[in-house]
């Protein structure tokens, strides 16, 4: 074996120990350095026959060559091993789960939208808040039937002098009186969006949900305006061919007080569907149709008779207006409330039947959304 192949053998054997970049270096020092083994070789050029120096010059060239290259091969060894494994650049890249934002939030976001282009701002009045706010200048006194509406969560907490307890705010009316005393001064047209609580479980009522309270007080504003904006709300938000009713009623702080009602989508407010078309919505809309007695119509089983119900609507009470600081004499004015989830498993194609869905934190329901 000549120098060479032993010189060679020698440094395989070192490199197959080697795992670190500083131990490579040193042998590349120990081999290629100033007093490597490759310059040591060619310090003794001077003592090799004349004759016979280039053939020796061409082979200590030859190895030097060899050695660099098995170096930087252990090289990208190692840095390929330190990013754990080698880049293939033909792989498709890797696909991340991409979030996105929980269906109320896209209705708050859409509805907040409706209104902000006919001039309505949008607040955020207290999620937990004084009985004065909720009821008293709702025109509720205590004790008042009225109140047993909105079955109420009550907070422990020593009762304010002039406001009373501390509740979970069972609507967003709150945010009328809230509103009135903000300003002190009509015009107001707001939007006020929040959640609240009752205690209620079933397919279509959490114990949490949100409503959104609109609010308009200026002078002669009068029922025709109420019904317009929600006519114009219905419109945008479920859609051109929709009809709204206003349907008598009563409410403690609105007078006259009507509920709001929408034209079904399923029947188009006719309360009946045609045989043919339940075959072929009935997957779409979880079988929420029936067949009734009739041969070739039945009945609609989603709404009541054409009808959905939105929300509560009316005229302020002046007590309300009295109570938020505002001259009942000189101004008047209206408001609503209706359900975020309510009005947002009516639209269109949503097709979901059962509420719950919503806060179960599924993100196989979620991520449809
Ligand atoms: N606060 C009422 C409810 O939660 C709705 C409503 C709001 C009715 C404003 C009239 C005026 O049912």
């Amino acid at each position: 074996m000549n120098i060479t192949q032993s010189i060679l053998q020698t440094l395989d054997e070192s490199l197959e120990n080697i795992t670190s970049l500083d131990q490579l270096d040193s042998l590349h020092t120990k081999y290629l350095g100033r007093n490597g083994k490759i310059n040591e070789l060619l310090k003794d050029l001077k003592n090799i026959p004349s004759e016979e120096k280039k053939e020796y010059g061409q082979q200590v060239n030859e190895l030097k060559q060899s050695i660099i290259t098995l170096i930087d091969k252990k090289r990208s060894i190692i840095l390929n091993d330190k990013t754990g494994k080698k880049i293939d650049v033909t792989l498709p890249g890797h696909e991340y789960t991409k979030g996105s934002l929980h269906p109320v939030t896209y209705a708050i976001e859409e509805i907040s939208g409706i209104f902000e282009k006919i001039g309505f701002i949008r607040m955020s009045y207290p999620e937990i808040d004084w009985e004065f706010f909720s009821f008293e200048a709702l025109n509720m006194p205590s004790d008042h039937p009225a109140r047993d509406d909105f079955e109420t969560f009550f907070i422990k907490q020593t009762p304010h002098k002039k406001f009373g307890k501390m509740v979970l705010t069972p609507h967003t009316s709150n945010g009328q009186i809230r509103e009135m005393m903000r300003l002190g001064k009509p015009p107001m047209r707001m939007i006020n969006i929040g959640k609240t609580y009752r205690p209620n479980w079933d397919a279509s009522h959490v114990p949490m949900f949100h409503q959104f309270e609109g609010l308009c007080i200026d002078k002669r504003i009068n029922i025709t305006h109420l019904k317009g904006t929600i006519e114009y709300f219905a419109k945008a938000y479920f859609g051109e061919d929709r009809e709204i009713r206003l349907r008598p009623f009563h409410f403690q702080f609105t007078e006259p007080s009507f509920e709001v009602d929408i034209t079904c989508d399923i029947c188009k407010g006719t309360g009946y569907v045609k045989k043919s078309e339940i075959l072929s919505s009935k997957s779409e809309t979880n079988s929420k149709i029936i067949v009734q007695n009739s041969k070739s119509q039945t009945k609609c089983r989603l709404c009541k008779a054409g009808w959905l119900e939105l929300g509560g609507t009316g005229m302020i009470h002046p007590n309300v207006l009295k109570a938020g600081g505002i001259d009942s004499d000189e101004y008047t004015g209206w408001a609503f409330g209706f359900g975020i989830e309510r009005v947002m498993m009516m639209k269109p194609n949503v097709g979901l039947s059962n509420v719950r869905v919503l806060y179960d934190g599924d993100v196989r329901v979620l991520e449809q959304f």
